[in-house]
Parts: structure tokens; sequence; C-alpha cells
């Protein structure tokens, strides 16, 4: 047995954090591609070959944080937007007609009165129209909608969501205090997501990886924090400077494109080994920095797809950080293209399943035992 199936019993608390670090460096026995293999492995054993698609829909870009390396952020001159509801809907419909088992919502941070109400009703309706025979329930729902009170994230959950997505951006405290303004702080990102785990979620969360000043030593903390907040959903990927966030954080990578890609890569794949029963997103970002960086994520353990089905007149405000690709895609182009990545690795695309992690289950089963 190899070192990868030693460590990847989900019950054996294994991986050391020497160990984490020293793939992350690239020095797994055999090399990157021995990895990649390892996970894969690791993926088929626990949650199987399947892709699981969800249309990501970024349906506003008003927002209230001022997250320093963020396009959309409070202070970036971008012109703002926010789709109707009917367009919301019309997004969600499209969704399941596309067969892609569920929808993320996504869109910058609100917590008005109005937006909270406005969504809790979205959710409902949502539910309601995309009711398919093969989707009994309606869509899987899924909201990235920043931090909220926990009144607000009760709301939304009783309306029909059933995942949060949160990123925790970076697990090193100072690290994330020099990326975001004071009022924002590690301590609420960690309480928000301990909220959303007793609120009853599926959790998800993530980190930009090749942050300047972000070390490898970091990158093994961040997979621990992952295993420590007992997500079930990840989603990562480079980071990638933005002109129009860039007024106060002037910051160039301090790695290389090549060096973010792979390292985004091996933190897949390490990922995949330390906890892996996990639903890991081959994100957006990696094709920004490689024209095939999301079936490289796949390749490299990852799971979850999110077809972007933004309206193409709205995707150029919606740019976190640039060179983001489709841009120039309607959803019609991005509902194929998508699902046919991952059809060329020979990876199978279920439709019509909302394609929970096994993690999460695991947990309800736990509960109750
Ligand atoms: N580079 C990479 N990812 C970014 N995000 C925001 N700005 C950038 C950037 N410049 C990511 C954050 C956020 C998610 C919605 O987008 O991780 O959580």
């Amino acid at each position: 047995m190899g070192p990868a199936t030693s460590i990847s019993d989900p019950c054996a608390d294994q991986a050391g954090r020497h160990e984490i670090a020293a793939w992350l460096r690239g020095e797994y026995p055999g090399g990157d591609d021995a990895l990649f293999a390892a996970a894969r492995r690791a993926l088929e054993r626990t949650v199987g070959p399947e892709v699981w698609m969800r249309g990501l829909l970024e349906y506003s870009n008003y927002c209230r944080c001022d997250c320093h390396y963020c396009g959309i952020r409070r202070s970036a001159e971008v012109s703002r937007f926010d789709l109707t509801d009917e367009e919301i809907v019309a997004a969600a419909r499209e969704c399941a007609d596309a067969g892609f088992g569920s929808m993320t919502l996504q869109a910058g941070e609100r917590r008005d009165r109005r937006s909270i109400v406005r969504i809790e009703r979205l959710i409902r309706k949502i539910k309601t129209v995309t009711y398919r025979e093969g989707l009994p329930e309606g869509l899987g729902l899924t909201l990235s909608l920043g931090e909220q009170r926990e009144e607000t994230y009760r709301r939304w959950y009783d309306a029909g969501a059933h995942r949060y997505l949160l990123r925790i951006e970076t697990s090193n405290p100072s690290l994330f205090a020099q990326l975001h303004p004071t009022r924002q702080t590690f301590s609420d990102r960690v309480t928000a997501l301990r909220t959303l785990k007793r609120v009853g979620y599926q959790l998800g969360t993530g980190v930009m990886i090749g942050i300047p000043g972000q070390t490898i030593d970091d990158l093994a903390a961040d997979v621990r924090f992952f295993r420590d907040i007992d997500a079930d959903m990840i989603g990562m990927g480079p980071y990638i400077p933005s002109v129009a966030a860039a007024r106060t954080f002037r910051r160039a990578a301090d790695r290389s494109v090549a060096e973010r890609l792979q390292l985004s890569l091996r933190m897949i794949a390490v990922t995949r080994l330390t906890i892996p029963d996990l639903n890991i997103a081959a994100t957006t970002a990696l094709q920004a920095l490689a024209p095939t960086g999301r079936e490289a994520g796949l390749a490299a353990g990852a799971n979850v797809m999110m077809p972007i089905v933004t309206p193409m007149s709205r995707r150029q405000s919606y740019q976190l950080y640039d060179g983001k690709p489709c841009l120039d895609e309607d959803s019609v182009a991005c509902r194929a293209c998508t699902p046919a990545r991952a059809a060329r690795l020979g990876r199978p695309v279920v439709p019509d399943a909302w394609g929970d992690a096994p993690h999460a289950h695991r947990r309800k089963g736990a509960e109750y035992e």
C-alpha cells in the first residue's frame, strides 16, 4: 500500500502537518502525477467518479464589504447591477431544464431587510417552479451571500436552501487581517461558518491559493481548518490580481501563474486525500490561468463544476479577478461546454441530481446513532 492509501481512511486522523506540507511542495513520492492519481483513487472509492453540476447565477454585484483583493469590492468602480426576480427565476428554470440538479445563488454581501426578505421569497419560488419528474424536491439550492445573522441563515434554510458557501479565504488570521478592512474580522468569519453548521446547512468553505505572503505551511493549515470546521464542500482556486480591486492592495502575486496553478491542483489533491468524502469544486479561477484548468482540477480529485448561468450582459460587471473566462459566452454556451469538459475526461455527469457529499450524510447519520 502506498502512502496515499494509508492516509485515505476517513476515520483515521492521519496526514500530519509535515506530510501535507511536503506534498504541497511537490514532494509526494512519485511526483504530482502520482499525487493526483492517488486523489482520484480516493475519490472513486469514497464518493464515486461522477461530476455534479451546479448552475452558478451571479445575480448582483452590490456589496457592503471591501475585501482588498476583490474586483466587486465596495470601493471598486464597476457598474452595479441586480437582476430582477423574473430573471433570477428564469435562470433557475434554465438550470432545471438543463438537467443541473442544483443551483448556486451568489451575490455581493447585503444585510438590508429588503434583500433578506427578497431572497427568502425567491428561494421559495425557485423550489416550487423547478419541480420536475427527475427533481421531486426541486433544484438543490446553494447560497453564497456572505456573512449574515443567524436569524437570516435560518430564514433562508427554512425556505429551502440547504447548502451555503462561505470561504475563510485563509486560515491564517494575520494574513486574513491584511486582506480585509479592520471591521471584517477573522473571528466573525469563523463564527459565521459555525452558525451555518448549527443551522443545518451543508457547509462549503475554501481559500485563495497563492495570496502574496501566503506560505506552504499556511496552506497546510488551511486543509486542517477544512477538517476541523467539518466542511462538506470545498471551493478554492488561485489568487488572481484584480485591477479594479487594486486601489489599496497593489501587491502582485508573488508566485508565477504556473506555480499558482500547480499549487491549486496540489491543494485539491491533498484535501481529497485528507478528507476523502467531500465535494470539491473545479473552480472557474483555475480556468483563468489555463484553458483546461478546470479539467486539471477534476483530474486532481475535484468532483463538482459550476457552469455560469449569469446573463452574458452582466458578466463583465462580475469580475472578481482579471482574466475571468467565459465573459463573452452566454448561459446556453456554458450549459453545453461545462459538462462536455467532464465528459471528455471520461467522467460521468448525472442529470437531475442534487449530488450531496457523502460527508454531509455521514454527519447526519452519526447524529442519530
Ligand atoms: N482572486 C481569486 N479569487 C478571488 N475571489 C475574490 N477575489 C479574488 C481574486 N482576486 C474569490 C474569493 C471569494 C470568491 C467569491 O471569489 O475567494 O470568496
